[in-house]
């Protein structure tokens, strides 16, 4: 099967586009929920680069001349809100969780991404995506620092797969 990786890049642009608004809002109602303290504050900090996040891959988007999915980025938009709005009732444990799970995985897709941009020899957006992916590894370093020692930790990474 012949690939196409210009294809392959603008649907996981397309892709990371929509989730960074997802996580996005997620973290700012996840941060709003939590009294003052150095998590709050790295919260804050983390939704601030999730926005920086999606200004840049929107950037590449439109260097592509592709544009952003109306449909998903709608789907997207409602999940932040509403897994944002949620954090105020799910308690403490689970949005750190999911949200450490979620990080791993947006990491790999900025690698992803960044392979099939040095396919094309876009080496500008290679290192702009290997640099996101390495933010999204310090955040998913943070969420594992942060559920470290958790009680609920051991059932739900055999569940989920990821502590
Ligand atoms: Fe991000
Ligand atoms: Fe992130």
């Amino acid at each position: 099967m012949a690939t196409d990786p210009k294809k392959d890049l603008i649907r996981i642009l397309q892709n990371a586009h929509a989730g960074e608004v997802a996580a996005a809002y997620a973290y700012r109602g996840h941060w709003k929920s939590l009294k003052d303290s150095p998590e709050k504050t790295r919260i804050r900090e983390i939704e601030a680069e999730e926005w920086d996040h999606r200004r840049r891959v929107g950037e590449w988007l439109e260097k592509l001349n592709a544009k952003p999915r109306p449909l998903r980025e709608k789907v997207f938009w409602t999940i932040g809100r509403t897994l944002g709005a949620t954090c105020f009732l799910s308690g403490w444990f689970m949005p750190m969780y999911f949200a450490g799970r979620l990080e791993s995985q947006n990491s790999l897709e900025y690698e992803d991404a960044a392979a099939f941009a040095y396919e094309l020899e876009m080496h500008d957006c290679v290192e702009d995506l290997l640099d996101m992916a390495r933010v999204e590894i310090e955040h998913e370093v943070f969420f594992h620092e942060t559920v470290a020692g958790h009680r609920l930790l051991p059932i739900m990474s055999r569940v989920f797969g990821w502590s």
